[in-house]
């Protein structure tokens, strides 16, 4: 039996990401978060657009030069009974493969809605990837202090587009510059707005109880509609319900605004308490419970040069059991190798600092040279392998070539390690030399070129390429699939971990390959 104080530690942990349409507020959430969490004394730090500072969880130049967040970043701060692990996922349309892999790590998500605009075409594609885990979903309608759609309408939209009910927790009072503040359902209690507080942790006015007087006082435009529409409400909607919730299917609804700092506590509060602490993992062999004592965990991200004073790369894991202590040994199952980790670190509110002990939902970073892999499984000992990692078929190609023919090793050699890192795709056709590059976002392709100058040392440029897509391509049937490999062959090529892929010109010339040859698998995702 594991010990009541390790119990204790794995039960805390809330690990969870922020799904939301670019300029939805995910960035000012993060800095409210974090301002409760108590990790930063005055939020507007975390990406300093306006303030002008470095923002805690931008690594690389570029993310600084165009405000946009590239790097996935982890903070863990305690919150109320809760020690939360917060995984920053990009908000940038590109790398949208670094979100899926990031939403792998964590036990339930926040769905930030901006209340203005609804249901946006982002979130829909990143509600998909959480539906593949039945992640727990928790919802932020924010923007509230702005013209807003109709809270039932917005909660309708959700319920329609997204398939999951909704749970309003609390309900917005009034909108736009007439935001009074919100009736939370549960406590029966009015919390009042107060705008131009967004930089503080607030004292707020708290009316108990609906049927209270002081309410036609301090909100006499606003009291009687209330108490008519939460009637209608109460009757209408769904209750909370934490079996729904855990399994996906019911998700509780918050109304605030993040910029002025109103709400983003009442999420805060439903992630402690209902929120899933950390959730077992099914690996190839068995399904591995957070409170086993030995010590399990899956690589999710990788992530280069993250203090360009140490030109280091860090692996992104994710503790699944036990626990991580300084100077343990941990087997690598891929390589079979046993590694002595001793310098391991966690993302305390964005900073880097030695990690003494890390439990199951915790998220620490392993300095990397080369050896780990993206979906690398870390044990004591035994042979597992975590599932559900994916690889996306990339949706945009080049080819890539070299300035000085002569290098075409350290070329070829920094291609492989990039996409083993999963920071682009790399497709070898069968039939030529080439080398294609394929990525999921444009930015990608920048990425690749600076990389491969400031670590390979190499010069590469870009050429344009007629491919529409490449899927990878299997067969059960060992007959087939030679006939397919032979005929198939102008097409073919292989990815950076050597798995057969077809590479398709146009779309048209895709699905008559697919027609033709019927027994072939053409995968839009790979695990890794
Ligand atoms: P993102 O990370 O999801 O992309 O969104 P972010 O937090 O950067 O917010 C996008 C814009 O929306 C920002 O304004 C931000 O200040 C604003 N915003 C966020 N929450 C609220 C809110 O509750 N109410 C109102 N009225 N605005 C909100 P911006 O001017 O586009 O960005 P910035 O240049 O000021 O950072």
């Amino acid at each position: 039996m594991a010990d009541a104080k390790f119990l204790e530690a794995v039960n805390s942990r809330r690990t969870f990401a922020i799904i939301s349409h670019p300029d939805a507020g995910k960035t000012t959430i993060t800095e409210k978060v974090l301002l409760f969490g108590n990790a930063l004394q005055k939020a507007g730090t975390v990406k300093g657009k306006k303030s002008g500072q470095h923002a805690k969880s931008d690594w690389m130049e570029m993310e600084k030069d165009r405000g946009i967040s590239i790097t996935t970043s982890v903070m863990q701060f305690p919150y109320k009974h809760g020690l939360v692990n917060l995984l920053d996922t990009p908000g940038h349309e590109d790398f949208s493969e670094d979100t899926y892999r990031t939403l792998t790590a964590v036990d339930s998500c926040l769905m930030v809605i901006d209340a203005a605009k609804g249901v946006e075409q982002r979130t829909i594609k990143l509600m998909e990837v959480t539906r593949l885990r039945d992640t727990p979903i928790i919802t932020f309608m924010n923007k509230c202090d702005r013209d807003t759609r109709d809270p039932v309408d917005l909660m309708d939209e959700v319920e329609d587009v997204l398939n999951i009910a909704c749970a309003p927790i609390t309900w917005p009072i009034g909108m736009g510059k007439e935001f009074k503040g919100v009736y939370h359902l549960l406590r029966d209690e009015v919390i009042l707005y107060e705008s131009g507080q967004g930089h503080t942790i607030q004292d707020v006015r708290i009316i108990k109880g609906l049927d209270n007087p002081e309410l036609d006082t301090l909100l006499p435009n606003h009291a009687d509609d209330l108490r008519e529409e939460m009637e209608l409400v109460l009757g209408a909607s769904n209750e909370f319900d934490q079996e729904l919730f855990l399994a996906g299917e019911l998700t509780p609804v918050y109304f605030g605004t993040a910029l002025g700092n109103f709400g983003v506590d009442h999420v805060l509060d439903g992630l402690v308490e209902w929120a899933p602490k950390p959730l077992p993992r099914a690996t190839v062999q068995r399904v591995v419970e957070p409170t086993e004592e030995t010590f399990s965990g899956f690589i999710f991200k990788i992530q280069a040069n993250m203090d360009p004073k140490h030109r280091d790369r860090i692996a992104f894991m994710r503790v699944c059991s036990g626990k991580y202590e300084k100077g343990m040994k941990m087997h690598h199952v891929r390589t079979g190798k046993l590694v002595s980790i001793s310098d391991a670190v966690t993302f305390m509110a964005g900073d880097r600092t030695a990690s003494e002990e890390s439990f199951s939902g915790d998220i620490i970073g392993l300095h990397n040279h080369g050896t780990i892999q993206i979906g690398d499984t870390f044990t004591t000992g035994e042979e597992l392998k975590f599932t559900g990692i994916p690889n996306f078929a990339p949706e945009m190609f080049r080819r890539i070539r070299l300035k000085d023919p002569l290098k075409q090793k350290q070329l070829l050699k920094g291609l492989m390690q990039l996409s083993e890192e999963g920071a682009v795709q790399v497709f070898r056709p069968l039939r030529s030399n080439d080398l294609i590059v394929g990525a999921v976002g444009v930015l990608q392709f920048e990425v690749v070129v600076q990389r491969l100058k400031s670590e390979y040392k190499v010069d590469a440029i870009y050429e344009g390429i007629s491919v529409a897509t490449a899927l990878w391509v299997d067969c059960e049937n060992p007959i087939k699939m030679a006939e397919f490999e032979k005929k198939a062959f102008d097409n073919l090529a292989l990815d950076g971990s050597n798995n057969l892929t077809y590479v398709a010109p146009t779309m048209v010339n895709l699905n008559l390959a697919i027609e033709r040859y019927p027994d072939v698998r053409f995968r839009k995702t790979r695990e890794h």
